[in-house]
């Protein structure tokens, strides 16, 4: 597919697949299917790389890509691997996919941050002024931060020590689905995890995201913390949104200040 103005491609790289698009970076919609593939084990860095390079084959593209990753990345170079293989930590990610992608405008940032770019851009008007902290839940828990919808990027709530534990490991959704936990069992595990965050932080609003959003009725109003918690609109559609918009911004790599909407990772 030939590279258009108003189009991009994003890749999000979870611990269960790697899913990649063409998006509308108008609407914020897919063109096309969402391809699909299932991560590599181990997930090592050239093995990812060369998933992703199949997707984007596969979509027939070849402007520029976003990859977003559930690493704390800075300049480009991956910072740590709580769910991924360890081997990422130090990997220039950049240079690992240009390897791959060949020579094109790459961008690649944090699989959280990239999500809630996209639900500043395209979900919740709510989401775009105040200060918000954007959370995904998944096999970790990921955290945006926005002060009047721009990016402060990295932040990494999911690790967060509660009771000497990581947040995460506490109210992720894979954490769920391993203690069997019900809705409102993990709920009351949620909502102890927020009352942390907005003691800490006192946000205006959380905003929750990830795949399990989409249940957000069976979840959400059981919650008592005193902040609205507003549910993601775009689910998990939102990291491959965000990866493709930051890669349209010129996040370029070891540039200390891209593209403004993400706050100059
Ligand atoms: C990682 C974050 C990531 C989150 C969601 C956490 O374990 O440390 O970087 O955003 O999982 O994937």
């Amino acid at each position: 597919m030939a590279e258009g103005t108003n189009l991009g491609v994003g890749v999000d790289v979870g611990g269960s697949g790697i899913k990649g698009a063409v998006v509308d970076l108008d609407t914020g919609e897919f063109v096309g299917e969402r391809v699909k593939i299932l991560t590599p084990k181990p997930a090592t860095p050239d093995a990812v790389a060369a998933v992703v390079a199949d997707i984007v084959r596969e979509l027939d593209w070849d402007g520029p890509v976003g990859v977003a990753l559930p690493s704390v990345i800075k300049h480009q170079v991956a910072q740590t691997a709580a769910n991924i293989d360890k081997s990422w930590i130090g990997t220039n990610v950049h240079d690992l996919l240009s390897r791959h992608l060949g020579a094109r405008p790459i961008a690649v940032l944090n699989d959280a941050d990239a999500a809630g770019l996209a639900e500043v851009a395209f979900g919740e008007p709510e989401a775009q002024n105040g200060a918000v902290i954007f959370l995904t839940f998944g096999t970790g828990i990921g955290s945006a931060f926005f002060a009047e919808g721009r990016l402060f990027p990295n932040t990494e709530l999911g690790h967060l020590l509660i009771d000497g534990r990581d947040a995460e490991h506490i109210a992720s959704s894979a954490v769920k689905d391993a203690e069997e936990l019900s809705y409102s069992q993990w709920a009351e595990r949620v909502d102890g995890v927020l009352h942390e965050f907005d003691r800490l932080f006192n946000p205006t609003a959380f905003v929750v995201g990830g795949g399990i959003s989409r249940k957000a009725d069976k979840w959400v109003p059981k919650l008592t913390v005193d902040v609205p918690v507003i549910p993601a609109k775009l689910r998990n559609r939102a990291g491959i949104v965000g990866a493709a918009m930051a890669a349209h911004d010129h996040v370029t790599p070891n540039t200390s200040a891209p593209g403004r909407r993400v706050g100059g990772i």
